[in-house]
């Protein structure tokens, strides 16, 4: 088994990846989320995990299961939280992809005893969470670090300020204008903006294929 484990193209290799959605607590029993199920990464958690690597899951609130492959799985609820799992597993990784729906936004104060309702409106004051990607691409050495990005329009020009924004070495942006992709799908329409060379259009297709044509890419083209 151990010739065959050698053979695989990330034999060795430690993979970080994060997934899902985040949740920001309101009070004790509500929280504020998106509809991320959580698939795409835990596909490409899964297909690292079968070329080889050693792989680290970081999970938001996700149905989806990850057991039966190697993978060592972090579940995790708000962004801090899957914050402080990346940056305690990011130095030690040599391909970092956040795929997560981190919550660009958190409740300043949640309350700690369940909010009651009333006759007047009801006024939820939020706070940005920290971008966590952003931070990884300070702190970034050796890694391969993989950024996904969700756009309605403009999504070329947006997708590569974030490439930039955050110091990735490319970006997976999502196409919400195909029918086929998106959240809650098992399929995904996606373009590869690297920093040098010409953007790589691919067509919809499952996500376990998805997740395989962006190993893919960073085997054939990083040294890794
Ligand atoms: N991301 C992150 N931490 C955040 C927000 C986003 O790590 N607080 C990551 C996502 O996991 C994704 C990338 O940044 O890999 C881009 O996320 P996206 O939501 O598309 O971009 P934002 O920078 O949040 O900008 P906006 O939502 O305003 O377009
Ligand atoms: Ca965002």
């Amino acid at each position: 088994e151990n010739h065959i484990q050698k053979n695989l193209p990330l034999f060795g290799k430690k993979v970080l990846v994060s997934a899902g959605p985040t949740y920001e607590k309101i009070d004790p029993v509500r929280f504020i989320g998106n509809f991320s199920s959580g698939k795409m990464g835990i596909e490409i958690a899964k297909n690292a995990a079968k070329n080889g690597a050693d792989v680290t899951l970081v999970c938001g609130p996700s149905k989806e299961k990850s057991d039966g492959y190697n993978i060592q799985r972090i579940d995790v609820v708000s962004a801090e939280e899957m914050k402080s799992e990346m940056e305690s597993h990011f130095e030690n990784s040599d391909i970092v992809i956040m795929s997560a729906a981190v919550a660009d936004y958190k409740v300043i104060n949640p309350a700690t005893e369940k909010i009651k309702k009333s006759e007047s409106e009801l006024i939820i004051h939020l706070t940005k969470n920290p971008d966590i990607l952003k931070g990884l691409g300070e702190k970034k050495t050796h890694q391969i670090l993989v950024g996904f990005a969700l756009e309605t329009n403009n999504e070329m020009e947006f997708a590569k300020g974030k490439l930039e924004k955050k110091n990735l070495d490319f970006i997976v942006l999502n196409s919400l204008q195909d029918e086929e992709a998106g959240f809650q799908k098992d399929t995904n329409k996606i373009t590869i903006i690297s920093r040098n060379g010409e953007p790589v259009i691919y067509k919809a297709k499952n996500k376990t294929e998805v997740a395989q044509d962006i190993l893919n890419f960073i085997v054939e083209n990083y040294k890794i």
